[in-house]
């Protein structure tokens, strides 16, 4: 039987589909190019080729998009009538839970071959992916960890692994590790785009908005053309751009690059909704024609609920249109999925997206102090419903403002502190600050 380049048993192979396979691989891996077209071309070289089949199936899944669930479904269908190692085998079962809603199985199942499979890169990626929807910050860590002493720079996807480790370490606070891997990952191989996100990561979370901005601008030709990530590394560079008030830079990044191309992904909808709703607490006038472009691409989603993540920036786009009518239909699938069954979702609505859902509805309201409660109540197990520290920053940010608006200043004073110790010389921090303590003083 034919192996990957990292060794892996490969059934149904044949040496014309394999390279084809490698490519789709070394895409995912970096988010660059059309990894589902070369993987479908590996399929159409050799269709009894189970891992091609099953990589197809992870693709559809990996953006967590509803519509993506039914090609997987069948692909995963195709790959279960053919000749299949285990491990392959477990690559169905895996991808069967994340279709089904499983996360937390598949989740595990993925960790179940890299248990016996440490080089498999794919199944790396698929875990990694799941411990970041589901906010899993010691898993984005450790799940890296445990295959680290398989791999070394002799084998072809290595910087991906380094990447990916980047990021674990960034999410537990080891920044200096994640840096220093980040950037090695980044030298092995400038086109990994979750490497440099990696950087990004800590360049945001320890207030470097210089270092962010250069590294971020001098490498946009490895990161932004023909990348699944360029709208989020463009996310970033607006955070740190947003950090230093320059509003008016922030909103033509958002123009240019985020909302140029009306783009319908899910990923990149939740960045243009976060970074509207930060202006937004900012008091910067941003247009109705912005909100509302963004609230009709989100439309669509409206009833899907399968990750809170996802119905809560579209309930953002939708409150910032005014589009009452979606922010019901909204609501409503929020409630609706807390009450499933076997379906990680339903927790993640539940106890989260529900909560946060309800809080942004008080705050658009006017009824400050029914958002700070819900607020205060999820903020320290929000982690549960995905994204990253930056990403869930949000609800922090709308907490402040909401005790701000509703001048309860001593809880603007207390959040203030919390946000003086991770960025020091911010100057949105130091306004709250300031804020808090004159109107003490009057
Ligand atoms: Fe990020």
């Amino acid at each position: 039987m034919l192996k990957d380049q990292s060794g892996q048993a490969v059934s149904g192979a044949s040496a014309a589909a394999l390279p084809l396979y490698e490519t789709a691989l070394g895409q995912f891996h970096c988010y660059t190019g059309n990894p589902l077209e070369s993987a479908e071309a590996a399929i159409a070289a050799a269709p009894d080729f189970a891992m091609a089949h099953l990589l197809r199936a992870h693709l559809y899944l990996s953006g967590m998009e509803a519509p993506g669930i039914a090609p997987a479904l069948q692909s995963i269908a195709v790959a279960r009538r053919l000749a299949r190692t285990e491990r392959e085998t477990l690559h169905a079962v895996a991808a069967e839970a994340w279709a089904g809603g499983r996360f937390d199985a598949a989740a595990e199942r993925f960790d179940d071959i890299l248990i016996q499979h440490p080089r498999d890169s794919l199944a790396l990626q698929m875990g990694h992916l799941l411990d970041y929807y589901r906010g899993d910050a010691r898993n984005l860590r450790d799940r890296v960890l445990r295959v680290l002493p398989a791999w070394s720079d002799a084998l072809p996807h290595f910087h991906a692994v380094l990447g990916m480790l980047a990021f674990g370490l960034e999410e537990t606070a080891d920044y200096a590790a994640a840096e220093t891997t980040g950037r090695r990952a980044c030298d092995l191989n400038p086109r990994d785009a979750w490497a440099h996100h990696a950087v990004l990561h800590v360049m945001e979370m320890q207030g470097r908005t210089e270092d962010g901005i250069r590294w971020a601008t001098a490498r946009e030709p490895h990161w932004a053309p023909d990348n699944m990530m360029a709208i989020h590394n463009w996310w970033h560079l607006m955070l740190y751009h947003l950090d230093r008030d320059e509003h008016a830079e922030v909103l033509g990044l958002y123009d240019r690059h985020v909302r140029a191309g009306k783009s319908t992904v899910i990923l990149d909808m939740i960045d243009a909704s976060a970074m509207l709703w930060r202006l937004h607490l900012r008091g910067v006038e941003i247009g109705a024609a912005r909100w509302a472009e963004l609230a009709e691409a989100w439309a669509g989603t409206v009833d899907d609920g399968i990750y809170a993540f996802n119905d809560v920036h579209g309930l953002i786009a939708y409150l910032g249109a005014g589009r009452r009518d979606l922010v019901e239909r909204q609501l409503e699938t929020l409630r609706r999925t807390a009450g499933r069954q076997n379906f990680s979702n339903a927790a993640m609505t539940a106890q989260i997206g529900l909560p946060v859902a309800e809080a942004l509805v008080a705050f658009d309201a006017g009824r400050y102090q029914d958002c700070i409660a819900p607020l205060r109540a999820v903020r320290s197990i929000a982690n549960r419903f995905g994204g990253s520290h930056a990403q869930r920053d949000l609800l922090d940010l709308t907490l402040i403002e909401a005790a701000r608006r509703a001048q309860d200043l001593a809880l603007v004073r207390a959040l203030a502190a919390e946000r003086l110790h991770a960025k020091p010389n911010s100057p949105l921090a130091l306004r709250y600050l300031a804020v808090s303590k004159e109107r003490a003083a009057a």
